[in-house]
């Protein structure tokens, strides 16, 4: 049997629809098609953002047709939307046709769920509240070699106040790290050359054993073979000169860390139930720059929070001038119902919100690209990812996350690639083997 899985959101959705493949085979269905073709499609979703949402809604809505021509075919709704307050209902009523709804915490059940409703005509529904396991008992079906994600912890303990995370991903639970090292130990000896540690904010890990996250990012650079060693997410707040240590001690540690900082102005930080200030936090990229001199640092930002002034919005930009990263995500606030922010008086109207994401794009992508072109002449190695069916080049990344694409004849995902850089464009670089 067929299955199709549509997926939203974050690398920890990318990784749970690898495992919602591993339960889909043993319930029968091995082989990944169209939607058109499939017989069951699953959505995982995301809820972190007004329109992660607004896509789910559509796509979800657009399968009217399909479920009338082919009665016997199961449309699964799952992941962080499904878990918010009262979206089970909201989405059965919107769409009658959904045959399974399921939160975060009842992944493990979706084999039992579909075989019930295999059994049954009517609907499907579980979501509870809280999960306390943290294995999920499942073989994941991965997508992405060369590279493979390892969670290490699940949930949120931090509360910032426009984020719906603590709310749809439950309180901070750690795996063990016994139970990590043997899955890292399995992925290293089946040919995977990365490895992503992932969680909401890696820097909370703590096991049974009191290991945190420094001590077993050590544990995990330690094995053997040949591979690449990433991490996110960490937390500003957090920040420990351990970590920078360790991540200085291994090789096989990447020379990247992505530290979303949200915004520039303090009172806004604040505001954000963030825990840091804008002095801290550029004393930590100067403390990591001083330890590990070549490391390159990513981020998140935020426009237009509740009451976000012209001045405070251009110490966001001050921000990223003065904190050269390699690259940025940035994102237009959005409102979250059950949040502390979304009851804040002084919302941003649409059109400031607009302005202001159009002036901070801009720079990021001239900051991208002023160190783009610095690139140029100079050989990278990267880790090749697979082809670009567009370009019809391959392409993969150096260990500070910079994107590189060459040509070859041959198929050379999971190698190691040295690259002479001969053109740079934005953030991608382009260049020939040596
Ligand atoms: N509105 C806009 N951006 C948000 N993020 C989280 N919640 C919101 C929201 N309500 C952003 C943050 C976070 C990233 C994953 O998504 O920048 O780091
Ligand atoms: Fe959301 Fe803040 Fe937790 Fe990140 S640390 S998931 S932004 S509450």
């Amino acid at each position: 049997m067929n299955y199709h899985i549509v997926t939203y959101g974050c690398q920890m959705n990318l990784h749970e629809s690898e495992k919602i493949a591993g339960i889909l085979k043993e319930a029968g269905y091995t082989q990944p098609s169209s939607p058109e073709e499939a017989d069951i499609i699953v959505f995982n979703t995301c809820c972190i953002r007004e329109n992660a949402e607004n896509h789910a809604f559509g796509n979800i809505g657009a399968l009217k047709q399909l479920k009338r021509k082919k009665k016997d075919l199961i449309i699964a709704v799952g992941g962080c939307m499904v878990q918010e307050e009262g979206k089970a209902a909201f989405l059965k009523e919107k769409f009658p046709f959904i045959d399974i709804l399921f939160g975060t915490h009842n992944l493990p059940e979706l084999k039992s769920l579909i075989e019930k409703k295999r059994a049954q005509r009517k609907a499907v529904i579980s979501v509870t509240a809280e999960r306390a396991d943290t294995e999920d008992g499942v073989s994941p079906v991965r997508t992405s070699y060369p590279n493979a994600w390892v969670n290490i912890m699940y949930g949120c303990n931090n509360f910032c106040s426009y984020c719906i995370v603590p709310y749809v991903r439950g309180r901070e639970r750690s795996r063990a790290h016994g139970e990590i090292l043997r899955e890292v130990k399995g992925l290293i000896g089946e040919g995977y050359r990365e490895i992503t540690l992932l969680g909401q904010n890696v820097d909370s890990y703590r096991d049974g054993d009191g290991m945190t996250f420094p001590t077993l990012l050590d544990a995990v650079a330690s094995l053997g073979g040949d591979f690449r060693l990433r991490f996110m997410t960490s937390h500003p707040k957090d920040f420990s000169e351990e970590l920078v240590a360790v991540m200085k001690k291994h090789k096989k540690i990447c020379k990247q860390l992505h530290l979303p900082v949200q915004a520039g102005s303090n009172r806004i930080l604040k505001l954000m139930n963030r825990r840091y200030t804008r002095e801290k936090y550029l004393g930590e990229l100067a403390y990591l720059r001083q330890e590990i001199p070549d490391c390159e640092v990513t981020t998140d930002l935020i426009v237009a929070f509740p009451t976000e002034t012209e001045e405070e919005f251009r110490e966001t930009l001050s921000l990223v001038e003065e904190a050269d990263f390699s690259s940025a995500f940035t994102f237009i606030y959005s409102p979250r119902t059950g949040t502390k922010a979304a009851a804040m008086e002084g919302r941003i109207c649409e059109e400031t919100a607009k302005d202001r994401i159009t002036r901070l794009v801009e720079l990021v992508n001239r900051k991208t690209r002023e160190k783009s072109a610095k690139y140029v002449g100079k050989t990278i190695e990267i880790l090749c990812e697979g082809f670009d069916e567009k370009k019809k080049l391959y392409l993969g990344r150096d260990e500070y996350g910079r994107m590189g694409y060459f040509r070859s004849n041959r198929n050379r995902v999971g190698d190691f690639v040295m690259l002479k850089i001969t053109e740079a464009n934005g953030i991608s670089l382009f260049g020939e083997e040596v």
